[in-house]
């Protein structure tokens, strides 16, 4: 991706997690200045620490602050920034399903708080996380952004809400924002470990340790795997691209891949590395709301910000194998 023009000033949230320290990572490798915060919730110390080892001289602070609670005005007072990447939040369908409160106190109560610091700080493009979770029960494959069925999950809900809330304004304060519908995103720094971590470094863990995989359903279940880099790019087009108002747009490759693929396929790449696996696939039950099919059409974000995915599932897997190798226990 071609590299920023001049220096801005950029607020990332959930910047100790998968995606959001990338973002900065990417912000500090290109000289901008950038403020991070994150309560560490299931974001870690260590992926800042890892993004600063590799950035000369960075401009960056982090500030360890929870955005659902009203600290965050304060702690962000006198502060200045051109744009917002909103990316905190608390992840997964089955959490939610567990525990739907604290999903919606950092999912929904956090929003709309930066909504509010996006509005007072008069930021000139407020890019947020949504999720393809947003398109729960629609049946059109692929998926048009403007064609939405009921939601899912109690996840699922909170990332319907903030399309809401950021629509709302855009209406009334003229804030301009655009919500990235994520679809499976991979890389190196995603969670390996825990009950809610993502399919592939749960199941590379498991092949690793020769364990049993588990595949819930009969396997064909369908995601439109979306390389890190993707979103990256995403991100930074949304933020200097000159749309107003809110708009919606999906992030994906376009590309699907079912469980049974993907299963065969992170078998192939471990075998290159020398690691023949022996576990055993077990299928089960499928899972309470998930989806059976996901697939994005791109059209929109290609046409709106210039939008173009340069790594597929293959080449993303080909590019993060080693971290997940090294990182999965
Ligand atoms: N990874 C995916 O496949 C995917 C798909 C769709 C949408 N998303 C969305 O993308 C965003 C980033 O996801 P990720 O995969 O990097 O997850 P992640 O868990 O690695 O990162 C989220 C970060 O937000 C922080 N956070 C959570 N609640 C917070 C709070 N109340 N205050 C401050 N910080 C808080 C966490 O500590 C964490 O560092 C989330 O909004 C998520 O819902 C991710």
């Amino acid at each position: 991706m071609e590299a920023l023009n001049g220096k801005h000033k950029w607020l990332v949230t959930g910047c100790a997690g998968f995606i959001g320290s990338h973002l900065i990572e990417y912000l500090l490798k290109n000289n901008q200045t950038v403020v991070g915060v994150d309560n560490l919730a299931t974001g870690f110390q260590k992926n800042i620490d890892d993004v600063l080892s590799q950035v000369k001289n960075p401009d960056f602070e982090f500030l360890k602050v929870d955005i659902s609670k009203k600290e965050i005005f304060e702690v962000l007072q006198g502060k200045e920034f051109d744009y917002i990447l909103h990316q905190g939040a608390l992840g997964s369908v089955p959490r939610s399903i567990k525990d739907p409160l604290n999903s919606h106190q950092s999912n929904v109560d956090g929003f709309i708080h930066l909504l509010e610091i996006a509005r007072e700080k008069r930021v000139k493009k407020f890019v947020y996380a949504s999720s393809s979770s947003v398109y729960g029960d629609h049946p059109d494959l692929p998926k048009f952004e403007d064609k939405i069925g009921s939601v899912l999950s109690p996840y699922a809900a909170t990332k319907k809400i903030n399309e809401v809330y950021a629509g709302v304004y855009a209406h009334n304060y003229n804030l301009n924002s655009i919500g990235l519908r994520y679809f499976n995103v991979f890389g190196k720094r995603q969670d390996p470990d825990g009950a809610y971590a993502a399919v592939i470094p749960k199941w590379i863990a498991a092949f690793l340790k020769d364990e049993a995989v588990f595949i819930n359903g009969d396997g064909e279940t369908s995601r439109d795997f979306c390389y890190i880099k993707n979103v990256i790019q995403a991100n930074i087009k949304s933020a200097i691209s000159e749309t107003k108002g809110h708009e919606v747009l999906n992030i994906a490759c376009q590309a699907q891949t079912s469980l049974n693929e993907l299963k065969d396929l992170l078998l192939n790449f471990l075998k290159e590395k020398g690691h023949d696996s022996k576990s055993e696939i077990e299928y089960r039950d499928f899972r309470a709301g998930d989806v059976r099919h996901s697939l994005a059409n791109i059209d929109k974000a290609k046409k709106l910000i210039g939008y173009k995915p340069t790594h597929l599932i293959k080449e993303g897997l080909a590019e993060a194998i080693d971290w997940y190798i090294e990182n999965v226990k």
